[in-house]
């Protein structure tokens, strides 16, 4: 008969949901029973520094809105100096885009006082949720003493939260971490940090945590992404015996049966890679994990339109104010100082496709893009040439018979979608 002894009471926490506190340990023992996740939405986009930029949202949002998108990392000084102002009411939004209800806008930093102003200011122009980033290895965040080697300071982490508290921060805030840092790498470590926050003035409301630990000397970042090995049993662990803290397991997750199976262990999933390098995977995960009829997602060349347009009116908005003689009709001016780059804007594009026809839309994309540059074409016009010359190539190898089967089968998978 599987007992659960309460060590300690339930608390409410800030957000009016009544949340059992994680030192109410479950000592069930045996195989762990499938969950009913607590998150709106199971799975969620990682964030990812020079990815998940603004752009890359929305095109991720015209793919999908059943997944919960991260920024990538902001330093909470950027937000704090580009908070919204009379003489500059929209910078803030070329780091963080505009509020919107699926979108967490990750926080970096270790000041306090520096980080609770920013939540406070993420919160005030209308994004609904924080995270704190305690997973970044980088050397210079590292210098920096924030991401993973807060880990090693949970006390300061702690202080974050308890600022943030101070500040009158009302929107969930929640924590990446990852299951451990150089030699603290114990499951009771990791129980000792999660601790620590839980008896903060702000507990986290949700943890996400990457289940491959940070080697902080001798290893870049990218190395750190596949060494150590990952250890999915921590993360389960935590979700068992954490009862009242919803748990995100993070690494590796890159099929639905992955994520189908982490399902059944924690309260959600978060994909990095795999979205970066296949956006399209998203509709994947809609239709054979959410249950989404193919006919409700959205076709590839209405993504592409939509993103276009999209672009155009994000960026007159965001950077009209600096530049109010900005012409949203011819997209990419040099002159114009705070235009994105149009190669900013094309690369969430470039991995939309996969196998053969990613590769041929990938050069064309490529070859329009300096083309466009030297002429100061719009950026419809140059996703159009580029469309137009990835078709033209596709239709001459296939007529020559170089169409791989790889590129076969993933015409046929687009037709389906489509
Ligand atoms: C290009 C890139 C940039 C990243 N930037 C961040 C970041 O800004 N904040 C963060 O917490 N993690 C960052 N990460 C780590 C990812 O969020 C994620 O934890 C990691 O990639 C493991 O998940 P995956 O195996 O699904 O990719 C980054 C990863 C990549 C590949």
């Amino acid at each position: 008969m599987p007992t659960t002894i309460r060590l300690r009471h339930s608390i409410s926490l800030h957000r009016n949901a009544l949340i059992t506190l994680p030192n109410v340990r479950s000592v069930t023992s045996g195989i762990p029973l499938p969950r009913k996740s607590r998150l709106a939405r199971t799975t969620s986009v990682a964030p990812m520094i020079d990815v998940t930029n603004p752009h890359f949202l929305h095109l991720l949002r015209l793919i999908s809105s059943s997944h919960t998108l991260y920024s990538e990392m902001v330093h909470a000084n950027a937000i704090i100096k580009n908070a919204p102002s009379p003489s500059s009411p929209a910078s803030l939004y070329r780091f963080i885009g505009d509020p919107h209800p699926d979108t967490v806008v990750q926080l970096g930093g270790s000041d306090p006082e520096q980080m609770a102003r920013a939540a406070k200011i993420v919160e005030q122009v209308g994004f609904g949720e924080v995270n704190v980033n305690v997973g970044c290895p980088s050397d210079r965040v590292q210098h920096g003493c924030f991401g993973v080697v807060l880990m090693k300071t949970p006390d300061r982490v702690a202080s974050i939260l308890d600022a943030m508290h101070a500040h009158g921060v009302h929107i969930p805030v929640t924590v990446k971490c990852r299951i451990g840092v150089d030699d603290l790498d114990s499951y009771e470590y990791l129980c000792h940090f999660l601790s620590t926050l839980l008896r903060s003035s702000l507990p986290p409301t949700h943890v996400i945590v990457h289940a491959r630990k940070a080697w902080l000397h001798g290893l870049s970042p990218k190395q750190n992404r596949t060494v150590p090995p990952l250890d999915y049993e921590r993360v389960w662990r935590l979700a068992k015996e954490f009862h009242g803290l919803v748990v995100t397991a993070n690494g590796g997750f890159d099929t639905v049966e992955k994520v189908r199976s982490g399902l059944e262990r924690c309260d959600g999933i978060m994909i990095g890679r795999k979205v970066m390098d296949e956006p399209m995977f998203l509709q994947t995960l809609d239709r054979e994990l959410h249950n989404i009829p193919p006919t409700a997602l959205r076709p590839i060349s209405e993504i592409i339109d939509r993103y276009v347009g999209l672009c155009i009116t994000i960026s007159t908005h965001a950077f009209s104010t600096h530049n109010p003689a900005y012409n949203a009709t011819i997209y990419y001016a040099p002159s114009q100082r705070h235009t994105p780059s149009l190669s900013l804007l094309l690369k969430p594009l470039s991995m939309l496709r996969t196998g053969g026809a990613g590769r041929r839309f990938r050069r064309c994309l490529g070859e329009a893009m300096v083309e466009g540059k030297r002429n100061e074409w719009a950026l419809r016009k140059v996703v159009e040439v580029a469309l137009e010359k990835a078709e033209e190539m596709g239709a001459m190898d296939m007529a020559e018979g170089v169409e791989t089967e790889e590129d076969v089968a993933e015409e046929v998978k687009e037709a389906v979608v489509a």
